[in-house]
């Protein structure tokens, strides 16, 4: 495996950033996920687009889009796989111990993983732990991961892949590293961006496509929504067969296979 730091490409195990990285020490980065499929990065310039907002909501420089897009380029040349997680990070770069930022400059990594086609339905757990709609990170995707971490290891405990968060008020927000739809009378919705959600490609892909609207929806519309479903790099659009203790037998309901289906066709056509 191959992958690329601060300006060229190395061998997995020869790749190094000082152990006094802010990103190590504090969190201080942001990074994106993209989808490779034959090597093919799936919607670049929005992941590129959002690497660049968090990294101004940080306060970190702008990252060189062109080396970024140099960097992916090479490390999908050198590792060919069929379906691939391809991982950008880009942080405070080596500092001070604390939180105050250095002035070495940025770290830019760029690896990548093999991973395979998620299943068409999954069980989810909702979590008593809050997403900060007021948080200096909201919308964010930062480094900073471990609340997700620590969300996502309870739902594996109970039997789920992924955890869902209410916000500060106790709306509906989003998972842990996805987005949440849910159909109520046919209709489908979507938390809207001020719930403090990520502002997810998928979810931006599938709101266009669907005309899914984007509503303030209380948390226990879980417990009452006809259909569910998540939205994510990985795992595009998979259908909820379960919240927590209530099933939702004949998951993917018909809006959700739609869903499915329309997202599948569009995003073959990118
Ligand atoms: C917290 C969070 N919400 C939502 C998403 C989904 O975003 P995307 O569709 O861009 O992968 C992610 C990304 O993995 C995420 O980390």
């Amino acid at each position: 495996m191959k992958l690329w730091v601060n300006g060229g490409l190395h061998d997995a195990d020869a790749a190094r950033v000082s152990v006094l990285d802010h990103g190590l020490t504090v969190g201080d980065g942001v990074f994106e996920t993209l989808k490779a499929v034959d090597g093919r990065p799936f919607a670049m310039e929005p992941h590129l687009d959002r690497l660049t907002r968090s990294a101004r909501g940080l306060g970190l420089p702008d990252p060189d889009l062109d080396e970024v897009r140099r960097a992916c380029a090479a490390v999908l040349e050198a590792n060919p796989m069929p379906l691939g997680r391809l991982r950008i990070t880009y942080t405070g770069g080596l500092s001070p111990l604390g939180s105050d930022r250095g002035d070495a400059g940025p770290t830019l990594v760029v690896a990548l993983g093999e991973t395979s086609h998620r299943p068409d339905t999954t069980a989810v757990i909702t979590v008593p732990w809050t997403r900060n709609e007021r948080s200096a990170l909201a919308g964010l995707k930062t480094t900073s991961y471990a609340e997700n971490v620590v969300a996502l290891a309870r739902a594996h405990e109970r039997g789920g892949s992924e955890a869902l968060f209410a916000n500060t008020v106790g709306q509906l927000c989003e998972g842990t590293g996805s987005n949440v739809f849910v159909v109520l009378d046919g209709q489908l919705h979507t938390p809207p961006l001020a719930s403090g959600c990520l502002a997810g490609i998928t979810r931006a892909l599938t709101v266009e496509w669907t005309g899914a609207l984007e509503t303030e929806l209380p948390m226990d519309v879980l417990e009452r929504a006809d259909e569910v479903f998540l939205t994510s790099t990985l795992r595009d659009v998979q259908a909820v067969h379960r919240v927590d203790g209530r099933e939702l037998p004949g998951a993917p309901g018909p809006v959700t296979a739609k869903a499915m289906r329309i997202f599948a066709e569009r995003a073959a056509q990118m």
